[in-house]
């Protein structure tokens, strides 16, 4: 019997309502709205300021808005994936606290951490799952809280994150649409360029870890930066040459949304007329596994079914991937 493909056939977000502007930025350290527009392209990006809530509440929230959007009842759905840096707590994980916040009882999951490549490693997962047949609607969603992890005394790191969730539902499909084609890789010797110190088994937390600000994120920029820009270029020049699409063929790149210079590379690289790029950057900064679907969700209303879209990110660990994704449905 045919192999269902998996689609995506809604997208749910979630931002907090708290912007942190680069002017409120250059009060805290030496920076500049001129310096971080020119290196990274970002202007502000959305902060969850309640001390009392965690990545779980947004990832519960962009759910809530996903199941709302697409008609879609709790109890229907069977799988929940969160992809997160920042989840709630080490355990239990992210998948079970949102399942619980959103009324899911019928689904098993769980939490998925590849750094900035969270939401194309994650989508990748989903789709094996969906190909079973076994599995008719799955919850995917990218949470995270990068304020809590970004240190607000390091002018290298701190203008960089934002807080964000944004989900898709997954569906199988008959149809020509959904999941084409993927290329997912990791390199483990760059793990010490973006990295959190202390906190886990091999560092665990103390004072003297607290006193040196070994919980917060630890980045080595242009080493990253060098390794983003080949890296994922490398990879969407490839999915598109194997599959033979010319930059024609490709309604948009959806990339994660690091720094303007590697997106920008990127689309270079494939060919691209930069309208075909979405780009976000500016308004959320860099929210990990949540800033590929919240493209998606801003971007919406311009996609049509049929529309070829390439995902393609790169983040810590290293890791990185590109997805080849046929657009499966027009918004009602
Ligand atoms: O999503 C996960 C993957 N992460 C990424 O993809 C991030 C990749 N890296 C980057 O995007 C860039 O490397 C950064 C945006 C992090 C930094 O940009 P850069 O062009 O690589 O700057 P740099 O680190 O080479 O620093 C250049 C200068 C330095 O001063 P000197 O040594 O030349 O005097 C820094 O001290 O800029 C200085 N600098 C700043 N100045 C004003 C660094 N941060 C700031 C700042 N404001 N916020």
């Amino acid at each position: 019997m045919e192999k269902p493909r998996a689609a995506i056939t809604g997208v749910g977000a979630y931002t907090p309502e708290y912007i942190l502007n680069n002017e409120e930025l250059s009060r805290m350290v030496d920076t500049s709205d001129e310096w971080i527009m020119t290196r990274v392209g970002i202007k502000e990006r959305h902060i969850l300021k309640d001390k009392d809530k965690g990545s779980a509440y947004l990832g519960a929230k962009a759910v809530e808005d996903l199941l709302k959007k697409t008609g879609t009842k709790p109890e229907e759905v069977d799988m929940l994936i969160c992809a997160t840096v920042t989840a709630d707590m080490h355990f239990p994980a992210n998948a079970q606290i949102i399942a619980d916040m959103v009324g899911i009882k019928n689904a098993f999951g769980f939490d998925l951490n590849a750094g900035c490549s969270g939401f194309v490693f994650g989508l990748v997962t989903v789709s094996q799952f969906i190909e079973t047949g076994r599995y008719k609607k799955i919850v995917f969603v990218g949470a995270e809280k990068m304020s809590v992890i970004t240190d607000y005394t390091d002018r290298t790191t701190c203008p960089l994150f934002g807080d964000a969730a944004a989900a898709v539902l997954v569906e199988p499909t008959f149809e020509e649409v959904g999941l084409m084609d993927h290329i997912l890789r990791m390199d483990g010797s760059g793990r010490s360029y973006l990295y959190m110190k202390a906190g886990g088994s091999l560092n665990p937390p103390s004072i003297e870890t607290v006193k040196n600000r070994e919980h917060f994120i630890y980045q080595e920029g242009q080493q990253v930066f060098k390794n983003a820009v080949s890296r994922m270029a490398d990879v969407s020049a490839e999915i598109m040459e194997r599959n033979h699409l010319t930059a024609d063929d490709i309604a948009w790149l959806v990339p994660h949304q690091a720094n303007l210079r590697i997106i920008d590379a990127t689309a270079n690289r494939m060919g691209l007329d930069p309208a075909k790029v979405m780009i976000n950057i500016q308004k959320y900064g860099n929210t990990t596994s949540a800033t590929i679907p919240l493209c998606l969700y801003e971007w919406e209303d311009q996609l049509h079914k049929g529309d070829n879209l390439i995902l393609s990110a790169f983040g810590a660990g290293f890791t990185w991937g590109t997805i080849y994704l046929k657009w499966a449905y027009n918004k009602k």
